[in-house]
């Protein structure tokens, strides 16, 4: 399946469904010559164009919506990584493969964080250079496939739920104690009971999880630690039923263990044979991750299709971010995977989000207002706020926090099923 808005430009030459457009980009006319004729040998790829600097690569690239640009680091006017950097907003479908001479390599981190997939280094071979443009190409296909069926807008016109994968959207902060699990539960409530998704709440928190203390539930209920040795020991559970509790505003919950030197049954492998299950059948999969950066949390992290990275206006808070986009640079995360959530945001006391954007060096993607009065509230009365205080600014600006997750409400008929949960009578979520 190619990504809505991957619609072709249809051009002189014509083209096969399956072949990878490349568009080349290099100052020096020799090697845009001499990379042309090598896509010339391979079937499945074909040179679209070929463009001599920055500003030529970005008019050409919106024009002809090459799959994969090749794109030369050093060029005057525009360099490759300014190209880059713009190319990813302005035609986010084509995927850059960054060209550099050897000595260059910390230009490699630069290319990565400007939004570039791969990386070549002068001189390369022939088969170097067409695995490189497989490879981002098969890679973006999977990543859009999955991203219109699950996060997209189009997640809306799904009919039937078994037909695609949902999403994993994991609460991640390199630091305690910023709301990952306020959010988490709320945002949950949220698109089940305002979009009309199918969602399950992770309680990702092995060792001291509380999304069970939140959610008001019965910690004597089945939790991961039952799933995942059963999982592991080779056996494929009929169903995940008898695991996820369900809560009654209509969320599924999969607690955590329910003492902490359990947290141990849970491997890198488990968690992610659950996350992997658990999507097959629901619209979104919500993972509250701990704060401890170990292999487990990396492995609900490295599915995850979407991690909401929270933090606080506290100097920690920023210094602890700073050093997680930099592990998260290394583990070769797509920028895009990364959202940045600032939780409290009007709760300055002398740091400005613009100070934080600066210090952290990129830009916050959603703001959650601080509303101690309701949070607390809702905590001590077991009572989600988003369901008794729908209409407070923390609620609505966890609701845009969840459609920019999930997309839109799939029907408008939630009201019922939001009258329900608030009875707190059952709604059957399955
Ligand atoms: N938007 C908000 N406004 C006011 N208080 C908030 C808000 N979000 C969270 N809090 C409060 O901050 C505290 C920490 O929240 P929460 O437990 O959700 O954080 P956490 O990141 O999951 O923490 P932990 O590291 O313990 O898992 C709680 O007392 C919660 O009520
Ligand atoms: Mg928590």
């Amino acid at each position: 399946m190619v990504a809505a808005g991957h619609h072709r430009v249809t051009t002189s030459t014509s083209t096969t469904a399956d072949q990878i457009r490349v568009l080349i980009v290099d100052d020096i006319p020799e090697t845009r010559d001499h990379l042309a004729k090598l896509l010339g040998f391979e079937g499945d790829i074909e040179g679209v164009g070929s463009a001599a600097s920055g500003a030529e690569a970005l008019e050409q690239a919106g024009r002809l919506q090459p799959d994969v640009v090749l794109m030369d680091i050093n060029m005057p006017d525009m360099d490759g990584i300014t190209a880059t950097e713009r190319l990813s907003s302005e035609v986010p479908t084509a995927s850059v493969v960054m060209m550099s001479v050897q000595g260059e390599a910390d230009y490699l981190r630069r290319s990565m964080l400007a939004g570039a997939r791969e990386f070549l280094v002068k001189p390369f071979s022939s088969d170097e250079l067409t695995a490189s443009i497989r490879q981002v190409y098969a890679r973006e296909r999977e990543k859009a496939s999955r991203f219109v069926s699950a996060a997209g807008p189009a997640a809306s016109t799904r009919t039937t739920r078994d037909a695609d994968p949902g999403s994993i959207v994991a609460l991640f902060s390199p630091k305690g104690g910023v709301g990952r699990t306020t959010v988490a539960v709320n945002m949950a409530i949220a698109a089940a009971t305002e979009l009309g998704k199918k969602v399950v709440l992770v309680d990702g928190s092995f060792q001291f999880g509380d999304v069970g203390v939140l959610m008001n539930l019965n910690p004597k209920n089945k939790s991961i630690a039952d799933l995942v040795p059963e999982l592991e020991a080779g056996g494929e559970p009929e169903s995940l039923d008898t695991f996820v509790i369900n809560h009654s505003a209509g969320v599924g919950v999969l607690l955590a263990p329910p003492s902490p030197e359990m947290a141990e049954l849970i491997t890198p492998g488990g968690i992610k044979r659950v996350l992997e299950r658990l999507r097959e059948t629901n619209d979104l999969v919500i993972v509250d991750c701990s704060s401890y950066f170990n292999d487990t949390t990396l492995a609900i992290l490295d599915v995850a299709d979407v991690i909401l990275t929270m933090l606080t206006l506290e100097i920690t808070s920023i210094k602890n971010m700073r050093q997680f986009l930099e592990v998260a640079d290394q583990l070769g995360y797509e920028p895009g995977k990364l959202r940045l959530v600032l939780n409290r945001a009007d709760s300055t006391l002398g740091i400005r989000v613009s100070d934080v954007e600066h210090s952290i060096g990129r830009k916050v993607d959603h703001s959650i207002v601080s509303d101690g009065r309701s949070v607390v509230y809702a905590l001590n009365r077991g009572v989600p706020f988003f369901l008794s205080n729908r209409e407070a600014q923390v609620s609505q600006d966890i609701l845009r926090l969840a459609v920019s997750v999930a997309g839109e409400a799939k029907e408008p008929v939630v009201d019922d099923a939001r009258k329900t949960a608030k009875n707190k009578s059952l709604f059957a979520w399955r």
